[in-house]
């Protein structure tokens, strides 16, 4: 392992996805880790969204989420984690288990590079107009840690977000709290330490309410006291 600490200009080069998926995702039938769903929320709003765009960092980690979109044999398989939703969360049948991994592939629609360090964060196609006040739910998972360094950037990173909901519309996060760092293959990187009360009152001041919050050790935390936790809030 090397000691140095990379940050979010490294992810282009230094974060591989197959090493992340492979240590952190590679859950096997009741084996799942209820704990580190990557495409969780995916899984569950399939049925419900009508479109979904889908804005990643990294061209090498949209490769593979095309790639399990295209169902490219060396993509990564993530059947354990539709059984599990489908199956074991929401009370269906085997054969829906399938049924909802070509819905997700059907419904997402666009796979675009993002920054949230960017005053837009996605880039949008160049025909589209400004997406503001355009979507229902906005989700992300373990991303802002990894690409803010301050409660300013932070904060700033939830407003972007917010700009792009309706009102009532809702924002989901997953994602750790007090936690500084998390290894993927041999590197270690960067992870912006947060609190709950920082979260809630980010929350309240960027303009949401009816917060539902829920949280949980972190079986994979690498330090002390490191806790998952799911939120959604909604747009006042
Ligand atoms: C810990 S991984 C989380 C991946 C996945 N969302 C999950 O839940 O497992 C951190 C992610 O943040 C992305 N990232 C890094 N810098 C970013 C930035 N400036 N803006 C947006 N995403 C960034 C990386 O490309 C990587 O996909």
């Amino acid at each position: 392992m090397d000691d140095l600490l990379r940050f979010s200009h490294d992810y282009h080069d230094k974060f591989e996805p197959n090493a992340y998926l492979s240590n952190y995702y590679n859950g096997t039938g009741d084996q799942v880790d209820l704990s580190r769903p990557a495409i969780y929320d995916l899984i569950s709003a399939a049925p419900y969204a009508e479109e979904i765009i889908f804005a990643e960092y990294t061209e090498k980690n949209r490769q593979a989420v095309e790639a399990w979109q295209h169902k490219s044999p060396d993509s990564h398989d993530w059947l354990p984690y539709f059984k599990f939703v489908v199956q074991r969360l929401e009370g269906k049948e085997s054969e829906d288990v399938f049924i909802r991994e070509a819905e997700l592939r059907k419904k997402i629609s666009h796979i675009l590079p993002c920054d949230i360090g960017w005053e837009d964060p996605v880039r949008w196609p160049t025909a589209w107009d400004s997406q503001q006040g355009s979507f229902d739910v906005v989700t992300t998972s373990l991303c802002l840690e990894v690409a803010v360094k301050s409660e300013q950037e932070y904060s700033n990173a939830i407003a972007k977000m917010r700009k792009y909901l309706k009102p009532g519309g809702y924002l989901a996060m997953h994602s750790a709290l007090g936690e500084n760092f998390y290894t993927s293959g041999k590197e270690k990187f960067h992870f912006f330490q947060v609190s709950q009360k920082l979260l809630q009152e980010i929350l309240h001041k960027e303009g949401f309410g009816e917060v539902y919050m829920t949280s949980q050790a972190d079986p994979t935390s690498e330090e002390p006291g490191g806790e998952l936790y799911f939120v959604s809030a909604k747009v006042q």
